[in-house]
C-alpha cells in the first residue's frame, strides 16, 4: 500500500454555491527561510518553470501561488501540501492529478503583489484579480476586446467611472473564461455582462442575448489594497445563491484574518474591512 492510499479524500466541505477565496500579499512574506520552505513544496516541473522566471517579483509571485494553492487544498483534507500533483488541461487550467485527480474545484490569479485562490466543492470555479490602479484600461481597449453591449454601456457611463467599470467587466470576463477553462482562446466578445444596481452581475451569451445564463453566478469583492476580484461559479443547484468567504493566508503559517468575511450575491461587491 502506498502512503497515498492511506489518506481518504473527501470533497472540500463547502455547501453548494459557496466559494472560499484565499488571498496572500507578497510583501507580507519577507523571510527567505519561508520562501525556501515554499520551494521545498514544489514538484520537479514547478521548479523547472520557476527557474525560467527572471525578475525576482515574478519568481516570488509564482512561488507563493504554488505554496498557496497547495496549503489551501490541504486545509480541507489530510493530504500534506507537498503531496499534491497538478496537471494543466488543454488551455492551461491547472487541476489536481493522480492519485486524487479532480479534487475540489479551484482557480488561481495573481496581480500587483496579491495571489488569490478560489475553491468550491464542485462545479467549475474561476477567479481574477486586477489592481484598480492599473492604467491600461479604457474605451479603445474595450472596443478591441469587449462585446458591443459592454462598449455601449461604458460609453453611456460618466467618464470618471470608465476605469472602474472597465476593470469590473474585465475581471468578470476573465473569471468566466477561467472557470470554463478556455482562457483567452475564447473570444471575449462572445458573451457580455450587465451590472445591475440592485444585484449581482449577469452573464449573457451574445447569440442568445435575450436572457441571462442562470446556471452561472458571479460576485465581486474589493480589498482595501485596491485589488478588485471577480469570481465565477457554475451552479449544480440553480436555486442556490453564491456566497464567498474571503480569508487571508500566509502559506504554511496559517489564516491571518479572524472571522471570514462573507460576500453575498445580493451585493454588487463587498468591501472587505471597510
Ligand atoms: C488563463 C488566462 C486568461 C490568465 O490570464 P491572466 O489574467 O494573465 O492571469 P491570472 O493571474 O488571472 O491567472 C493565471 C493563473 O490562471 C491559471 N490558468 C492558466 N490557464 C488557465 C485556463 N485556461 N483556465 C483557467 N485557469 C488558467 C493558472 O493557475 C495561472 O497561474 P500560474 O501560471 O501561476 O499557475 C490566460 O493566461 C490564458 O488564456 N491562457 C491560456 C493560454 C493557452 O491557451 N495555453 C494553451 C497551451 S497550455
Amino acid at each position: 500500500m502506498t502512503p497515498s492510499d492511506t489518506i481518504s479524500l473527501q470533497r472540500p466541505n463547502l455547501p453548494g454555491g459557496h466559494i472560499d477565496l484565499w488571498y496572500s500579499y507578497l510583501d507580507r512574506i519577507t523571510n527567505p527561510l519561508q520562501l525556501d520552505q515554499y520551494y521545498e513544496l514544489l514538484s520537479a516541473m514547478e521548479r523547472d518553470r520557476l527557474a525560467r522566471f527572471r525578475p525576482e517579483r515574478v519568481r516570488k509571485e509564482y512561488l507563493v501561488a504554488r505554496a498557496l494553492v497547495r496549503c489551501v487544498l490541504s486545509h480541507y483534507t489530510d493530504v500534506p501540501p507537498h503531496r499534491w500533483n497538478f496537471i494543466a488541461e488543454n488551455h492551461g487550467k491547472p487541476v489536481v492529478q493522480s492519485p486524487w485527480e479532480g479534487y475540489g474545484a479551484f482557480n488561481l490569479s495573481h496581480s500587483s503583489g496579491l495571489v488569490i485562490c478560489a475553491v468550491a466543492a464542485g462545479g467549475q470555479v474561476g477567479a481574477d484579480v486586477e489592481s484598480l490602479d492599473r492604467t491600461t484600461t479604457g474605451i479603445p481597449l474595450a472596443r478591441r476586446f469587449f462585446s458591443r453591449q459592454e462598449v455601449d454601456f461604458l460609453c453611456r457611463a460618466p467618464e470618471h467611472q470608465w476605469q472602474e467599470l472597465f476593470l469590473q467587466i474585465w475581471t468578470l470576463k476573465e473569471s468566466y473564461i477561467k472557470a470554463i477553462g478556455h482562457g483567452l482562446s475564447m473570444p471575449l466578445d462572445r458573451f457580455f455582462f450587465t451590472l445591475p444596481d440592485d444585484g449581482p452581475p449577469k452573464l449573457y451569451l451574445t447569440d442568445q442575448a435575450a436572457s441571462p445564463q442562470t446556471d452561472w453566478q458571479f460576485a465581486q469583492l474589493r480589498l482595501p489594497s485596491r485589488h478588485h476580484i471577480s469570481v465565477a461559479l457554475s451552479l449544480e443547484d440553480q436555486n442556490s445563491d453564491i456566497v464567498v468567504h474571503a480569508r487571508e493566508m500566509i502559506p504554511l503559517e496559517g489564516v491571518l484574518s479572524g472571522d471570514p468575511v462573507i460576500c453575498s450575491a445580493a451585493n454588487n461587491w463587498f468591501f472587505l474591512n471597510g
